[in-house]
């Protein structure tokens, strides 16, 4: 008789915030789409397989702890199950269908049946259907980086659920077939994505650059300007930048460089250097993106207005550089600070924060009269998240389907 055992297994997975981006290559349409007369494009970036979404470049950032920002999955498998493999995030129905899920899964699937070809004496759960509950604490597709901790939570769920032996590394080449930021979500801390060399991508994962014991003062502040989902979707906007910017061909040159000056900065703990790299970097980004046929534009009034307190800020300070901003493909600003110049920072926005979903006053409030940028940001931000540097994914026994196989509520 078929075993009816519910088999379960739940996580919960971190969202990562880019300080060196990462761009996605051009599928082979865009390649063939967009290629010049002498097929320069096509040559620049089609060395790789575009379906193995190998990025263009090295990229780095920084997990922000799972109290504020986290998706919580439980990954489960029966015989009892009619099939197909279901996906319920945040009570709805989501396809498991798509290209990018097909990929995760079939990848895990095959592991899992390496282990039992290995030992006939596990549990045959490659072949069994997958049902899956997953759970943000954040809304979804705001521009808050959901695909990376869904998918890291995805890939992490199942593969304890087959008690797979891979590290999280080797994993992280898995939930890059997801989401290309998902791999660095696999990890905690300081996390580089290494853009690797070979062919078939097996170099291009995810690795810790430092612990987030090492610089554990690391503080983000995000500003949610729109909660609303994103006009272009991050994926075809990197693309279309990847294959028709020629600012993008520059950038790809300068990020290597770039990218061993912010480990140095991370290993060293210098936040002026860290700053002025990560707000290099963004900039740099999304001025490819305005570059881009026809042309992206992410950000709006509300996100120039926190990159203009930050520069003043930071012109100002005595201490120098106390903020970093940087923007993902949407308007939200996160501002990287440290706990040495919290008063600084958090002082700057009390006042024109103060009354905002998720502010905490640090009591120092404005003491001047509000500008321009005040006003905008004052007037165009919904609502705060204020959140540090956190671990990776945690396996938790607190599942979201029950032992009958249903659809549960958290028990915290
Ligand atoms: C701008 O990982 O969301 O935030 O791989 O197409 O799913 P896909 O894209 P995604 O891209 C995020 C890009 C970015 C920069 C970054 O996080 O490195």
């Amino acid at each position: 008789m078929a075993d009816p055992k519910i088999y379960r297994a739940s996580t919960t997975a971190p969202v990562n915030i880019a300080v060196i981006k990462y761009s996605r290559s051009p599928s082979f349409a865009q390649l063939i789409h967009y290629r010049d007369t002498d097929c320069q494009t096509y040559r620049y970036w089609g060395k790789r397989d575009p379906r193995l979404n190998l990025p263009t470049n090295s990229s780095l950032s920084v997990t922000l702890s799972q109290r504020d920002l986290r998706t919580h999955t439980t990954a489960s498998c029966s015989s009892t199950y009619a099939g197909p493999d279901s996906l319920l995030l945040n009570g709805a129905d989501q396809s498991l269908e798509t290209p990018r899920s097909i990929a995760c899964l079939k990848s895990l699937r095959s592991l899992r049946a390496e282990l039992e070809a290995n030992n006939t004496s596990l549990p045959t759960l490659s072949t069994l259907p997958l049902r899956i509950v997953s759970k943000n604490n954040f809304p979804t597709a705001a521009g808050l980086a959901s695909s990376a901790a869904g998918f890291a939570a995805l890939i992490r769920a199942i593969a304890n659920l087959y008690e797979l032996p891979q590290p999280p590394e080797d994993l992280s080449l898995i939930a890059r077939q997801g989401s290309g930021s998902a791999c660095r979500s696999l990890l905690g801390g300081y996390v580089a994505w290494d853009v690797g060399h070979a062919d078939d991508g097996s170099d291009s994962k995810a690795r810790i650059v430092a612990s987030k014991e090492h610089w554990p003062e690391m503080r983000a502040l995000i500003l949610v300007v729109s909660a609303e989902k994103k006009a272009v979707s991050s994926t075809a906007g990197m693309q279309a930048t990847v294959a028709t910017s020629e600012l993008f061909k520059a950038r790809v040159q300068v990020v290597p460089g770039r990218m061993k000056e912010m480990e140095d900065a991370i290993k060293r703990k210098d936040f002026a250097k860290f700053a002025r790299l990560t707000m290099k970097d963004s900039n740099n980004f999304h001025a490819c993106c305005l570059d881009t046929e026809p042309p992206i534009r992410y950000t709006n009034d509300v996100s120039w207005a926190a990159m203009q307190v930050v520069e003043d800020m930071n012109k100002t300070s005595s201490e120098g550089d106390v903020a970093a901003y940087t923007f993902d493909a949407g308007p939200n600003a996160v501002i990287y600070y440290t706990t040495d110049n919290r008063s600084v920072v958090e002082g700057r926005f009390d006042g024109v924060l103060t009354g905002k979903e998720g502010w905490v006053s640090s009591g120092n409030g404005l003491k001047r009269e509000p500008n321009h940028a005040d006003e905008t940001l004052r007037n165009g931000i919904s609502r705060v998240i204020m959140t540090s540097v956190g671990d990776g994914p945690v396996n938790i026994q607190d599942h979201l389907i029950n032992e009958k196989g249903e659809a549960s509520e958290s028990t915290t």
